[in-house]
């Protein structure tokens, strides 16, 4: 196989228990090569079973892991073309980084100028030349974690796994990290399996994402169609914050359709919607949909909202100023509560608490989930 297409990883119907725990759930994913594919879940949904069941340390109850066609299963860890960076990357404290990342090389005998040589290159690519000498102790986290990164690349795996890296990084050293790493991946070009539990940090850094609940992925997408077309409840408020609308079909016309909203309480005038349906068939049905809060505008209640758009009245019940945006939350005429997003730029209008407005929203950003 040719060297660029190495790194190409298949799961298929694979399965992981701890006694009665079932960690990972009949899980089926293709992360092709050369990607930066993101595990996305909450602690506990079995991000890091995956991986190590990928890096050999565990054996599935059921399934198959295909490394570029073949089937590694019955392959100890050190006869995977794959290497991991945990979270506690624990460097040995009594040897210079050059050491540390040479460790895993001498332990196979390689010649030491082909070790000296390889080292240097790693050190390079996470920008530690100079530091050859120094001890973990003498380093900041940041670096310290550069270093488990050479140590992890000096190897030249196809495929590095990556369970929370930067978690215990503080905010600002962990954002400059996450873009040395996408670089990094970007370079190098091998495959990066990267876990996170952060929804941020995988949009930034990913091509794919799998989000996962309770050892099942829930949708596997880029960061744009997941964060636009979340296929069910979970995703859309684990990725982003939604408003989720409940309504019951009352008119189809092809793709689109009209909905009545579930309100807080019954309203002489209830609440209508037009939406857009894909695959769905039945009338009468209770829908949800999810509503993302920069997606609905805010307008005074004199204005003529943008056409094609839906409409309804509404009050201002708090306002938040967040620096870039104003987060409302307003209240519709049948008594629901939605947040809204306005990027705080003058051509928004703002308004204050208990200010009447009418607030807009299209049928398309009305996203129809499976539950
Ligand atoms: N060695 C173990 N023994 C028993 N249960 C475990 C073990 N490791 C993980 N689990 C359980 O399996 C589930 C998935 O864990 P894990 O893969 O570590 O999740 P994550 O990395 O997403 O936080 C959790 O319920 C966890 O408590
Ligand atoms: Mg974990």
């Amino acid at each position: 196989m040719a060297e660029r297409f190495r790194g190409d990883i298949e799961l298929e119907g694979v399965r992981k228990a701890y006694g009665n725990v079932v960690a990972v759930d009949d899980v089926s994913l293709h992360i092709e090569a050369g990607t930066f594919f993101s595990l996305l879940g909450p602690s506990g949904c079995g991000k890091t079973t995956t991986l190590r069941l990928l890096g050999g340390f565990l054996y599935p109850d059921a399934g198959e892991i295909r490394i570029d066609g073949r089937s590694v299963v019955h392959l100890p860890p050190h006869r995977r073309d794959v290497n991991t960076v945990f979270q506690q990357y624990a460097l040995f404290p009594h040897m210079t980084v050059a050491e540390n990342v040479a460790f895993g090389l001498e332990m196979r005998g390689v010649p030491k100028p082909e070790i000296r040589k390889r080292v240097a290159e790693a050190l390079e690519m996470v920008g530690l030349e100079g530091l050859e000498e120094r001890k973990p102790a003498e380093l900041s986290g940041g670096q310290q974690q550069r270093v488990a990164l050479a140590r992890a690349l000096v190897s030249r795996p196809s495929i590095l796994l990556l369970d929370e890296p930067l978690a215990s990084l503080d905010l600002k050293l962990r954002k400059r990290m996450q873009e040395e790493l996408k670089a990094l991946q970007a370079e190098v070009g091998i495959t990066f399996l990267y876990v996170t539990h952060d929804q941020e940090e995988a949009m930034s850094l990913s091509d794919r994402i799998a989000v996962m609940k309770d050892g099942k992925i829930q949708q596997v997408g880029t960061p744009e169609e997941i964060y636009e077309r979340p296929r069910n409840r979970f995703v859309a408020d684990f990725i982003g914050t939604s408003n989720f609308v409940q309504g019951r079909l009352v008119h189809r016309n092809g793709r689109q359709g009209v909905v009545e909203l579930v309100g807080n309480y019954d309203t002489p005038r209830p609440l209508r919607s037009w939406v857009e349906l894909e695959g769905v068939s039945p009338n009468g049905n209770l829908l949800t949909f999810s509503l993302r809060p920069e997606r609905i505008v805010l307008l005074p209640p004199d204005t003529a909202p943008p056409k094609g758009m839906n409409r309804a009245h509404g009050r201002i019940r708090s306002r938040t100023f967040l620096g870039t945006d104003f987060q409302y939350t307003v209240r519709l005429e049948n008594g629901l509560e939605w947040v809204v997003l306005q990027p705080n730029v003058g051509t928004f209008p703002r308004f204050e608490r208990d200010a009447a407005v009418l607030v807009a929203w299209s049928p398309q950003d009305m996203r129809l989930l499976e539950e």
